[in-house]
């Protein structure tokens, strides 16, 4: 049995902006104030998991244990079949440059590493979330949501971000760059766990 939300105000343990007004907007019905990481002066745990979940977990428990508070973390990432799931948990990585993060550079990697697997690797790949909500007293729920798709090259697309402009989801003939972003949003790994979050914790 999920455990209901039931208090006023919930920590999203994230510095990302766009994934905090997210996820304002989307338990505004809810009548829940969602505060974010920056607002409580919340360090950034190193995650040192080799899992969505073990991740997620590290910095939903950190949140909820500094603040007293139910907080939400999220993971995601995208795993490639040709690559027997690579980058996975390491997909911000694959971008790190030692001077901010490069994506033009991780989506070239991944097209080459793919490429070097011969004409007939797959191209499918999955974008992956994990959502976990931890209250202080250390019983958590876990959300995964998943967007199947595969990978195009050359990219196409302006919008978007990170890995968006070769990811083209299953049934569609467009990126996730070349897609409005509430149209992305309602298919996506972080919308489908978003879903299932608001229908375990609020419904
Ligand atoms: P994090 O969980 O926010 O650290 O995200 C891990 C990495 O996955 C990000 O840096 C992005 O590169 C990639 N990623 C996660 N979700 C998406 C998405 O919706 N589009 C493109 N890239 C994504």
């Amino acid at each position: 049995m999920t455990r209901k939300f039931t208090g006023d105000t919930l920590l999203v343990a994230t510095h990302n902006q766009g994934k905090l007004t997210e996820i304002r907007e989307i338990l505004a019905p809810h009548g829940v104030n969602v505060v974010g990481a920056a607002d409580h002066d919340l360090p950034e745990p190193e995650e040192t998991e080799d899992t969505f979940v073990g991740n997620a977990r590290i910095k939903a428990h950190a949140a909820a244990q500094a603040t007293g508070l139910p907080a939400l973390s999220d993971d995601s990432g995208i795993t490639i079949d040709a690559l027997d799931g690579a980058p996975g948990v390491y997909t911000a990585d694959w971008a790190e440059t030692g001077n901010g993060r490069d994506f033009m550079m991780a989506m070239r990697r991944a097209n080459d590493e793919i490429t070097a697997k011969g004409p007939d690797a797959p191209r499918t790949a999955q974008f992956r979330c994990t959502l976990i909500l931890a209250w202080p007293d250390g019983h958590d729920e876990v959300f995964e949501g998943v967007m199947p798709g595969s990978l195009t090259w050359p990219i196409r697309g302006a919008g978007g971000f990170g890995y968006d402009p070769m990811f083209v989801p299953e049934g569609l003939d467009v990126t996730c760059a070349e897609m409005p972003k509430t149209e992305k949003n309602k298919i996506s790994h972080r919308g489908r766990a978003l879903q299932k979050f608001v229908a375990g914790c609020f419904g």
